[in-house]
């Protein structure tokens, strides 16, 4: 099978997805998409369809005051108003990042009991960053676009992008990791799946909430080259090369003005800079007054906290406009992109019907699960188990049958099914082997009877299969709260301890984000970081665990010995105080400070094993002008016994810059599978700005003349083949 090139960061090996012909066929779609941005396909960022501006120029016009007003906020929890009169729709837009939410009850975020609303729940954004995957992505992008189509939604309420700056903030699983590249890659990729269905993508939350600790109200202060080189990639990324549609302004305030409210954001840089042509809506009940939210760009309010016609783009707006406050012109743009948005998503004709649950939808729903799956630790190869020689399996925890993708508040999923761990395992090896199950924990359980339990169950089995971590309650992986300790909950780390006490072929595997785990870490003999893998994660657990699957996946954040290892708590710079938090650490977020800091992590930024062995040899540094690497090759082999997928990074070095920057940082990478034995050879190119800084003085990216490494590596600290290239001129690129 001939490899297949997509998105310029990846050649995946692996079977074309079902539906390629329709991602292709609508690649005319995204290709329409240029219309609101760049798209690879368009010639330069602002480009227009003309067919869609002269449709608006039409309807514009046409409309009273009242009705454009009408069109900038909204009309109930997920909805602004049609305007008949004129044939404009409804616009329905929806929750989340993981897939189509249940619709809400009228007046409150609580389900609204229908029976209409069930979805494919994907797995968390944590999870689809650790695949590494940026096709996967896409996938997994056109599933949530297609059931949004089949639900009658037009925008939905994703991806989440925030960088993750603190292991505490509660939807860091949400969300794609602590590096700017790689989250910016599996966002495109999203993006790009979910707009080819005609539904317009919202990525979230601009900018700059990167903790739910007064998320309302905090005021994050940043230097610019912070803003420029961590917190913004993803977003401009999202805008300049997926095209997205349209983008959330965030909670919190960013250099003392609420994000919904921020011209420097929300119009200098993201409408005026990046040339962003889609609509801004706010972060619900996110607008605090109108002056700001209509000078400061934003297009679309949504809330609840009010009647509707109270909305700061309500009736306030309207009578601003009657006695000249506002222009309205400006009124226009902000209508204008609202119509463009639909216009774009086909919301005036016909669009694609949809699907749900189809078995595609479950397929690539599992291949996520699976391909985002991080085995940290596998000593003695005790993984995979051998299904035809193990005749008793003790599966420990409460997170063994905790349903989770129910849970985490916005991006929660009412699923059709979910397979948890161990059904998964029922499913793999229940007719084969005996499996027992002791919950072993509990939330305020009887710890004493619910120990004796798993430990007597743990004896009499030759292994044990210990699922637990965190779960989405409040105070550990959910919105509107951040955790307090980086802790494993109701004492699983001394349950895991004792466990392994009796029987030392204990294998854990944790649902979640990171915790620390030295207490128990060094006793036992494997480790699957699983987070939450949606509703396909129980078979997906059970076919790396038993081998029907080699796991790939690879750490998106540093997991750090001890909170205070991270960089926002060494500093003292988390949650803030008196309403505002500093980021002091600025550039050096994740391995950025680990690394540059050389403090040891637990287990390192793109760290992840495999059942089988790569080696990598031959590097060549392929120049262009000027001395300037445009592309990395290597070779990359399989020297173990089992076809397997490695995710070759990339990272650059400066030996020494005009101002600091991180000892390295990850440029480009790739997802290679390979047979037993067979090699290849890897050419990843590398574009000029792979090199450069934001020089904040002349307000562009900056790649001096200098000595830079380019380094090959397994994780940031495996480093595999390097070598060293000279730039011989300086360049600034606006
Ligand atoms: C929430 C979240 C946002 C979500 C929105 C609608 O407060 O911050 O991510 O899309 O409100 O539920």
């Amino acid at each position: 099978m001939q490899p297949r090139k997509v998105h310029g960061s990846g050649v995946f090996m692996g079977a074309a997805p079902v539906w390629s012909k329709s991602i292709l066929s609508s690649l005319s779609v995204l290709a329409g998409a240029c219309l609101l941005g760049s798209l690879p396909v368009c010639a330069e960022n602002t480009s227009l369809d003309p067919a869609i501006e002269a449709r608006i120029d039409t309807l514009l016009p046409q409309l009273t005051l009242a009705e454009k007003i009408s069109m900038v906020h909204a009309d109930s929890k997920f909805t602004s108003a049609a305007v008949p009169r004129l044939g404009i729709p409804r616009r329905w837009l929806s929750d989340g990042p993981h897939g189509v939410r249940e619709e809400v009850g009228p007046d409150t975020w609580n389900p609204a009991g229908r029976t209409d609303d069930f979805s494919t729940a994907m797995p968390a954004g944590i999870a689809l960053a650790a695949s590494w995957n940026p096709d996967l992505a896409q996938q997994e992008g056109t599933v949530i676009g297609d059931e949004a189509r089949k639900r009658g939604k037009d925008i939905m309420l994703g991806p989440g992008v925030n960088i993750l700056r603190t292991p505490l903030c509660g939807r860091n699983f949400e969300y794609l990791g602590e590096d700017p590249w790689l989250s910016s890659r599996m966002a495109v990729g999203y993006i790009q799946g979910v707009q080819s269905r005609q539904v317009a993508s919202c990525v979230k939350h601009f900018a700059a909430n990167n903790q739910e600790f007064e998320r309302g109200s905090i005021n994050v202060e940043m230097d610019e080259r912070t803003l420029r080189e961590i917190y913004l990639p993803a977003f401009k990324a999202a805008v300049q090369e997926a095209g997205v549609w349209s983008i959330m302004g965030a909670y919190n305030q960013f250099r003392g003005a609420h994000c919904c409210e921020n011209d420097y954001l929300l119009n200098h840089i993201l409408k005026d800079e990046w040339g962003f042509k889609g609509l801004v809506m706010s972060d619900w009940d996110g607008v605090h007054n109108t002056r700001g939210a209509v000078l400061g760009g934003m297009d679309l309010e949504m809330g609840t906290e009010k009647p509707y016609h109270e909305f700061y783009l309500a009736d306030a707006y309207a009578a601003g406009v009657s006695n000249g406050t506002y222009s309205q012109a400006l009124l226009d743009d902000k209508v204008r992109r609202n119509l463009r948005v639909m216009l774009a998503t086909g919301a005036f004709g016909q669009r694609p019907e949809g699907s749900i649950n189809t078995p595609q939808h479950q397929a690539i729903a599992r291949k996520v699960a699976e391909e985002g799956l991080v085995l940290l630790k596998n000593t003695g190869d005790i993984l995979p188990l051998d299904a035809a020689k193990i005749h008793s399996i003790a599966v420990i925890g409460d997170n063994a049958t905790r349903l989770q993708t129910h849970g985490g508040q916005s991006s929660e999923i009412k699923a059709f099914y979910e397979i948890t761990p161990l059904q998964g395992i029922l499913n793999r090896v229940g007719k084969q082997a005996t499996i027992t199950f002791a919950q072993g924990y509990q939330k305020g359980g009887v710890r004493a009877q619910l120990t004796a339990q798993a430990i007597a169950a743990a004896k009499q089995a030759e292994v044990v299969i210990f699922v637990g971590g965190l779960n989405h309650d409040i105070g550990n992986d959910c919105e509107s709260a951040d955790r307090k300790n980086l802790q494993l909950p109701e004492g699983q780390a001394e349950l895991i301890q004792q466990l392994v006490a009796v029987n030392p072929r204990t294998i854990v595997v944790l649902n979640g984000t990171m915790v620390e785990m030295s207490d128990w870490l060094g006793s036992v003999p494997a480790l699957l970081q699983a987070w939450y893998g949606g509703m396909e994660s129980g078979n997906a657990i059970a076919r790396v665990l038993f081998g029907d699957v080699n796991p790939s996946g690879k750490l998106p954040c540093t997991f750090p010995k001890h909170l205070t290892d991270s960089p926002a708590h060494a500093l003292n710079a988390y949650p803030g105080t008196n309403g505002t938090v500093t980021y002091a650490e600025g550039l050096l977020v994740g391995y950025r400070w680990f690394d540059t800091k050389a403090i040891e992590p637990l287990f390192p930024f793109g760290y992840g094993l495999s059942y089988t062995h790569f080696e990598y040899s031959d590097l060549k540094l392929i120049p262009g002008a000027d001395g300037a690497v445009v592309a990395v090759e290597f070779t990359l082999a399989n020297t173990g016994a089992r076809a397997g997928a490695e995710v070759a990074q990339i990272y650059v070095h400066e030996a020494q810059s005009a101002l600091p920057r991180p000892v390295h940082e990850l440029k480009a990478f790739q997802k290679v599978s390979l047979n037993p034995g067979e090699q290849k050879k890897i050419h990843l190119p590398l574009a000029r700005n792979a090199f450069a800084y934001y020089s904040p003085d002349q307000h562009g990216w900056v790649a001096e003349a200098g000595d830079f490494t380019i380094q090959v590596g397994a994780s940031s600290r495996d480093i595999r083949l390097q070598d060293t290239f000279k730039l011989a001129t300086t360049t600034l690129e606006k």
